[in-house]
């Protein structure tokens, strides 16, 4: 068998979604535990938003537990990844959905070393070290029988400069390299490795300037005149993870309405 006879039945598979407690992570649960997956929740608290995840999950008929983990501590990765074995199984996909914003949006000339920091530890580092431990995993454990993949959740501030918040842009436009760095070590293991670029998607983090992307979005700012929602992505997330596109790796996947075209 190979990885490209993705439509075998393997038994459970199994999802690592970080962040997903709410939000962008949540609709990527709420997918993959459509499509199949047993669903791993690392976050940095178990609160209700997490519990209505997890409940949801399993009312669906799919087995979801919680993980506390902080993706910055990369010292703690091991432990946490341990523990989504032993309650799960193997991994069979591993999405680094968790992720933050600046604190507060404002000029570039005064962006703080502190929040540069902040944005890099959680959105980069600890993705990157994270990845590079399941990857490891992956890599010393073949199973060509399955379809196994890494989704990397970036944002279009990997290409749309915005200035009041120049950290986050580069904290998410690493995340690009990171793919195409892991995509080109672990393609000779059949292992898929993808970024979702979402544009602007209704959640607690872009609450903060709803009124703002109203506005816009009724101007024009998008070809598709909505915002986006989790389930968008979700389903963006459950077609890679499923292997529908198992002879692609690298590749950038805008989930926008047409955000990312330039027009003139
Ligand atoms: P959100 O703030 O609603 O959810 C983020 C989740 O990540 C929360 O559950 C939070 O607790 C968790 N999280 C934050 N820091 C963490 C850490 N250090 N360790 C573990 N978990 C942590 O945000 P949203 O909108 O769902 O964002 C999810 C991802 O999508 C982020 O990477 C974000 O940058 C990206 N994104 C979001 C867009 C949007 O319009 N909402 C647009 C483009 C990208």
């Amino acid at each position: 068998m190979t990885n490209q006879e993705t439509t075998k039945d393997v038994g459970v598979r199994v999802a690592l979604v970080t962040g997903g407690r709410r939000g962008i992570g949540r609709g990527i649960a709420y997918s993959l535990a459509a499509s199949g997956f047993d669903i791993a929740i690392a976050d940095l608290a178990f609160d209700d938003d997490a519990k209505e995840t997890i409940d949801t999950v399993r009312a669906r008929g799919r087995r979801a537990e919680f993980f506390a983990c902080d993706v910055a501590n990369i010292d703690r990765h091991a432990a946490v990844l341990d523990s989504v074995t032993t309650a799960l199984g193997p991994l069979d996909c591993l999405v680094n959905n968790a992720g933050i914003s600046v604190e507060r949006r404002g000029d570039l000339l005064e962006t703080t070393a502190e929040s540069f920091d902040r944005l890099m530890r959680v959105n980069l580092r600890g993705p990157f070290f994270l990845t590079q431990r399941v990857a490891a995993a992956f890599v010393a454990d073949p199973r060509p029988e399955r379809y196994r993949s890494i989704i990397n959740i970036s944002s279009a501030n990997a290409f749309a400069a915005s200035i009041n918040r120049g950290e986050y842009c580069l904290s998410k436009i690493a995340v690009t390299m990171a793919t195409w760095l892991f995509a080109t070590r672990l393609g000779e293991a059949g292992i898929g490795v993808f970024e979702i670029r979402p544009g602007i998607i209704r959640t607690g983090m872009t609450a903060v300037a709803e009124a703002d992307y109203d506005r816009r979005i009724r101007e024009g700012l998008t070809p598709m005149p909505r915002w986006g929602t989790p389930e968008d992505i979700g389903r963006a997330a459950a077609a890679l993870a499923s292997g529908a596109f198992a002879f692609s790796t690298g590749d950038v996947i805008h989930i926008d309405g047409g955000l990312h075209i330039q027009r003139l």
